[in-house]
C-alpha cells in the first residue's frame, strides 16, 4: 500500500476553556527541582504545604487491616460509604457542636481540591460572577474561569486583617455573584476569622442569593491554644453555606486524598450528581482509615501542632532578622512574609533563591496580584533542616546587600 500526501499531520487545539491555562505552579516547580537535583544541586523545599509527618500509627494500621478484607477491593459507593459520612457528622458535632445529616449533608471527596473545583461547575453559568479572595488558593479562580465566570477579586491585606471587605462589593456585582469563596485559617496568609465575620458573610449570601463556600482544611492546625471555628457554627449557616474540609492537613494524610463537603443539602446533592459522572469513589480502606482518624484518639494532634509551632518560630526569627515583615500566624502551616526593601518581584526573588542558594519558597504572586511583593514559607520541614534552610537564606540575603 502506498501512502498519499493527502494525510495532513493532525493539529489538535485546546478547548477555549483551557487554552490560556498553564500547568499548576507546583507541577512546574516539581519538574524544575527534579532537573536541578539531577544536576547534583542540593535543594531544600519549604514551598508546598504537604505535611512531612505521617498520620498516627493506628490510622495506618486501620488501612492495612481493612485492605486484608477480600470484600474491600471492589468499587465503593460514590461520595463515600455511610460509615465515613457518619464519622464526619460525629466529628463536626464533637469539634464544632454542628448537627449534620450524614445522608444528605455530607459528601466524601478525593481530597477537598476536587470538590472546590466542582462547585463552580455545578453553580456557575458563563458570565456569572465568582467572588475570589486575592491572595487566595488558586483553585477558586481557576475553577471559576473554566466554568466561564467573571472573577471579581477581593483584596486581602494586612490593613483589613486579611478579611475581604464585603461592603466594598458593588451592588451590580453582588447581584450577579454565584459564589463567595472564604478560607480561614487562611492559605497563604495564615490569617483567621471569627464567627462575627462569618455571620456577615452569611448575611451577604442571604441578601444576594449567593452561595458562601468556606474552604476549611486548617481548622485543626492551630497554635497557642487557638481553636478555629467552622462557618457552620453560625445559626442558619446551612441555608447558604457549603464547607469543605479535609483529612490532608488535620491528620497528615495529604497523599491519601480524602476530604469532604458539608452543609446545604441542595449543594451537596448537586456536587454528588456532578462527581458521580466522573469518578468511581476511592479505595474502601482509605475511607475506613478515615473513620478511624476522625473517631479515635485526637490527642496526637496537639503534639503535631507543637512541632509546627516550633518550626514557625524558627522561620519567623530568621526571616525577620534579614528584613522580611511577617505576622505570627495563629494557625495553618504557612508564613506569609513581605519581601525586604529593595525586592518587589516575588517570582524573580524565588527563582534566584532556588538557583543560587538551593532554597525553594513560594512566590506570593501565584496567589493573586495582591500577593506580589510577598513570599510564602511552609512549615512542613523538620526543625534541623529548617535551620540549614534559614542559614542559606540569611547568607544569600547578605550577599544581596553588597
Ligand atoms: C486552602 C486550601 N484548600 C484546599 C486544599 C487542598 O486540600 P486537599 O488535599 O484536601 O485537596 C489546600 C491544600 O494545600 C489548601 O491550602
Amino acid at each position: 500500500m502506498t501512502m498519499t500526501n493527502n494525510h495532513l499531520t493532525p493539529s489538535f487545539q485546546p478547548a477555549d476553556r483551557i487554552a490560556s491555562f498553564k500547568p499548576y505552579y507546583f507541577a512546574s516547580l516539581n519538574r524544575k527541582i527534579d532537573s536541578l537535583r539531577a544536576q547534583g544541586k542540593d535543594i531544600i523545599r519549604i514551598d508546598i504545604g504537604s505535611p512531612d509527618l505521617p498520620p498516627a500509627d493506628f490510622i495506618v494500621e486501620a488501612l492495612i487491616e481493612s485492605s486484608k478484607l477480600k470484600s474491600h477491593h471492589g468499587y465503593g459507593p460514590n461520595g463515600g460509604p455511610f460509615a465515613f459520612k457518619q464519622a464526619v457528622a460525629q466529628y463536626y458535632h464533637r469539634r464544632f457542636q454542628v448537627e449534620l445529616d450524614p445522608s444528605s449533608q455530607i459528601l466524601g471527596l478525593i481530597g477537598s481540591k476536587e470538590g472546590l473545583f466542582h462547585l463552580s461547575q455545578v453553580l456557575v453559568n458563563p458570565g456569572d460572577v465568582v467572588l475570589v479572595p486575592d491572595p487566595g488558593y488558586p483553585v477558586y479562580k481557576a475553577s471559576g474561569l473554566i466554568a466561564g465566570a467573571e472573577i471579581y477579586s477581593l483584596p486581602l491585606t494586612a490593613e483589613n486583617n486579611f478579611l475581604p471587605n464585603l461592603d466594598s462589593i458593588p451592588t451590580d456585582i453582588a447581584n450577579r455573584a454565584k459564589i463567595l469563596w472564604l478560607n480561614y485559617p487562611n492559605n497563604p496568609t495564615g490569617a483567621i476569622a471569627d464567627l462575627k465575620f462569618f455571620e456577615k458573610a452569611i448575611e451577604f449570601g442571604r441578601k444576594y442569593n449567593c452561595v458562601i463556600a468556606h474552604d476549611a482544611p486548617y481548622t485543626d492546625v492551630c497554635f497557642n491554644g487557638y481553636k478555629a471555628p467552622s462557618i457552620l457554627e453560625v445559626p442558619g449557616a446551612q441555608e447558604v453555606c457549603v464547607e469543605f474540609n479535609s483529612l490532608s492537613k488535620t491528620y497528615n494524610m495529604a497523599g491519601w486524598r480524602v476530604g469532604m463537603a458539608l452543609g446545604n443539602a441542595k449543594i451537596i446533592s448537586l456536587l454528588h450528581t456532578y462527581k458521580s459522572q466522573l469518578d468511581t469513589s476511592q479505595f474502601t480502606p482509605i475511607y475506613d482509615a478515615g473513620v478511624t482518624a476522625l473517631s479515635e484518639d485526637q490527642s496526637w494532634l496537639n503534639d503535631r501542632n507543637d512541632i509546627y509551632q516550633e518550626r514557625r518560630d524558627i522561620i519567623l526569627n530568621a526571616i525577620r532578622s534579614v528584613g522580611f515583615q511577617a505576622e505570627t500566624p495563629p494557625a495553618a502551616i504557612y508564613i506569609w512574609a513581605r519581601l525586604p526593601e529593595g525586592f518587589e518581584d516575588s517570582m524573580y526573588f524565588c527563582n534566584r533563591l532556588l538557583e543560587e542558594a538551593g532554597l525553594s519558597i513560594t512566590p506570593g504572586v501565584i496567589y493573586g496580584e495582591h500577593g506580589e511583593g510577598f513570599v510564602r514559607l511552609s512549615l512542613c520541614t523538620a526543625a534541623e533542616k529548617l535551620q540549614i534552610a534559614m542559614e542559606r537564606l540569611i547568607t544569600w540575603m547578605n550577599t544581596q546587600k553588597n
